[in-house]
């Protein structure tokens, strides 16, 4: 694995990153809040660390680099033994480079190695004074702390007394598993305030925040135990001699929740290879637990060990982080789009600004539902965190609200099922179509009714729910079935509207086979893919019996269409036949099959096509005027396309002819440009005139 670096060009670069890295370390500590993801952070402070190297002369007294909490944070508590940080490293190859300077700096190899979760929350001390918790301190710069004893009582697996009686000090992580933090939020924002970002921002707010009208729990994981200035001598001693991993069975018996015991058990390894095997492991597990975890702590266990690797002023020799990759990236919300189960359930998505999460390129993230966006004040254009972790789907954690401009806008959720147009059930959090399953049925029907299909006139989105729930009609075929009886039994269903609606279904029947094919709603066969198999195969049955092959004979059939789109006919088999058998029509005006679908091998050759529009690729563009006038875009692409002529929406080399109305602006310009063939609406409408609907 790479671990990129952020290039720093001259001194003035290097003044301004420093300036960043140290307020961003600043607000990371003390809040929550940072404007950078910890991806963006790294890759700063090692653009800085780069600098230093080459220019020593000209390090800043205020460089992050070689300080704790990137010297941001002070506190007036001081730590009795200094609260380190870890070096970091981020591949096998540089753990394997760590492990032999650790050798080289024991004289030997280290016995053993204690191989645990590097825990995403933030380092407390707590001092406990003959069992009893006496005093909670953050980590602050290293050497002095901050007093946040008031969370006394709110961090789970830290007790205010302990199995024994006894003065040490237990150190650790304070963190919000995945459903304290969605409790923290609910809490938070039923007060009036703004959601945090991740569980670590929250953490850290909550730990510092004083004088709160709430609680929030949160969770405590030990992972160091010591002796205090007052402990016995006795147990000073002992605590002293023990392995790290003897320490933590300690403090689990005194009563801590210590890493060791969490859904990711601490182990020890001997050789490299069974550390990094380890490793693998945590890492497989990351994306299912319920607690963020931002690496693996690989620690020398033995208290010789430790004393001959001895510590620096930042963090231990005797230990190293291996760290994971990022699966948290800040990026901007810029849209969010509502789908429509097969329940009826409408669920929001989010679409983001593409952002790269361990590798993959993300583009949306789930939002649950309309009440989780609101709780979570989510805006478009906001900046968002967005949480994923191994194959798990993306999601939105929330706004970071810090770095809100202004210009975001409310989200607009639907007032009608995006899908069928019926109303919402609002009732429960997720929002369901009132049609539930139907909605499906409600919205192909309303398709197959719509103007570019079958042209159904009267057969809007509302008579069709009317008729669906009715249970007049369960599939496209029904509504052909309709007779006047039935329609005159429903609501505002008057003689006139009754005779229209037979009388446009009649119509409906004589609509080419392109159209039918396209209310049949294949999937990947719109409007001009219909036209095109309708044009190949020239009857209904030709395409039944077209097998993935002779599909792929028509413009546009790739391997991977073909098969599905063969399946999905034949999924059809009994709705078609009784569209046929209602008098759908089944042919398109003016095709001639192929010699190989009719499977007949004295069948003509194809004869040469003398359409007026043969080979020609045709733009249409402005507004038609004439005999076109009252054609839509569907029409005129359906119009080109029987005159043999291909449809396109933009103009290249490769147009033969634009068709260019009132009002026609770029297309235009580009067909002079190009040296394109013009022609106006009315000279068009006289070439195609043989082909006019
Ligand atoms: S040991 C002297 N063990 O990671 C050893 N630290 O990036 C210092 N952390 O400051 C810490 N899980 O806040 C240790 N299992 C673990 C940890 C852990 C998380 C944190 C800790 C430390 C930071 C360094």
């Amino acid at each position: 694995m790479t671990t990129p670096v952020a290039q720093i060009v001259d001194a003035a670069a290097y003044a301004q990153a420093v300036e960043d890295v140290v307020a961003a370390a600043a607000a990371y500590y003390t809040d929550g809040t940072s404007p950078l993801d910890d991806d963006a952070y790294d890759q700063l402070v090692r653009g800085i660390a780069v600098w230093e190297d080459a220019h020593p002369d000209q390090v800043l007294p205020h460089s992050p680099t070689g300080k704790v909490a990137g010297g941001a944070v002070e506190g007036d508590v001081p730590h009795t033994v200094a609260m380190l940080s870890l070096d970091n490293v981020f591949s096998p190859e540089q753990f394997t480079a760590w492990t032999a300077s650790l050798t080289r700096r024991i004289g030997r190899e280290a016995a053993r190695f204690s191989v645990e979760a590097k825990l995403d929350g933030l380092a407390v001390a707590a001092r406990y004074t003959q069992g009893r918790l006496t005093r909670l301190i953050t980590r602050g710069d290293g050497i002095a702390g901050e007093d946040v004893s008031h969370a006394i009582g709110t961090l789970e697996g830290l007790p205010e007394k302990l199995d024994q009686p006894v003065t040490v000090e237990v150190r650790g992580e304070v963190l919000m598993t995945t459903a304290q933090f969605e409790h923290a939020n609910e809490v938070r924002t039923a007060h009036g305030g703004q959601p945090f970002a991740n569980p670590r921002g929250a953490s850290a707010g909550t730990l510092r925040a004083k004088e709160r009208a709430y609680t929030v729990p949160m969770t405590f994981f030990g992972y160091g135990l010591l002796p205090l200035p007052d402990t016995d001598t006795e147990l000073a001693e002992r605590l002293d001699g023990l392995a790290h991993s003897e320490l933590m069975a300690l403090a689990a018996r005194l009563g801590v929740h210590t890493a060791a015991a969490t859904a990711v058990p601490t182990v020890t390894a001997t050789t490299v290879d069974e550390v990094l095997e380890r490793v693998r492991e945590i890492a497989a597990l990351r994306a299912e637990l319920p607690f963020g975890i931002d690496g693996i702590v690989i620690k020398a266990d033995l208290a010789a060990d430790q004393r001959a690797a001895g510590s620096g002023s930042r963090a231990p020799r005797w230990a190293i982080a291996y760290k994971l990759p990022a699966v948290e990236k800040i990026t901007r919300l810029v849209a969010v789009e509502w789908n429509v189960g097969r329940t009826g359930i409408i669920a929001p998505r989010g679409v983001l600004e593409p952002v790269q999460i361990e590798g993959a390129t993300i583009t949306y993230a789930t939002l649950h539902n309309p009440a989780d966006i609101t709780r979570r004040d989510l805006r478009l254009g906001d900046h968002v965190m967005v949480h994923r972790a191994g194959d798990v789907i993306p999601r939105i954690e929330a706004p970071v609200a810090h770095l809100r401009t202004g210009d975001e806008q409310p989200i607009v959720f639907p007032e009608m099922c995006p899908r069928c147009g019926s109303a919402i059930d609002t009732s429960q959090e997720r929002w369901r179509c009132e049609q539930g399953r139907n909605c499906h049925l409600v919205a192909s029907l309303s398709y197959a009714a719509g103007r570019d299909q079958l042209d159904i006139e009267g057969l809007g989105a509302t008579r069709v729910i009317q008729l669906v729930e009715a249970g007049l009609v369960a599939d496209l075929a029904d509504l052909f079935a309709l007779t006047r009886e039935q329609l005159l039994t429903l609501e505002r269903m008057g003689e006139t509207s009754t005779d229209n609606l037979l009388a446009a279904l009649a119509t409906a029947r004589t609509q080419p086979l392109s159209r039918v094919l396209c209310a049949l709603g294949v999937r990947g066969t719109g409007r001009s893919m219909s036209r095109r198999i309708a044009r190949h195969f020239a009857t209904m049955d030709n395409i039944r019996v077209a097998d993935a092959e002779a599909l792929q004979q028509v413009e546009g059939i790739g391997p991977e269409k073909a098969p599905s789109i063969v399946t999905e006919i034949a999924e059809l088999t009994e709705l078609i036949d009784r569209l046929a058998a209602a008098g759908v029509n089944m042919t398109e005006p003016g095709a001639t099959p192929p010699a190989a679908a009719i499977d007949d091998p004295a069948a003509p050759a194809d004869t040469p096509d003398d359409r007026p529009l043969a080979g020609m690729a045709v733009v249409v563009t402005g507004a038609m005027t004439g005999p076109l006038e009252s054609l839509s875009r569907n029409q005129m692409n359906e119009l080109i396309e029987l005159a043999g002529g291909k449809s396109s929406s933009s103009v290249s080399k490769k147009t033969s002819l634009v068709v260019a109305g009132e009002g026609a602006g770029s297309k235009r310009d580009k067909a002079e440009t190009l040296g394109i063939r013009l022609a106006a609406p009315d000279e068009f409408a006289l070439l195609v005139a043989d082909y006019l609907p």
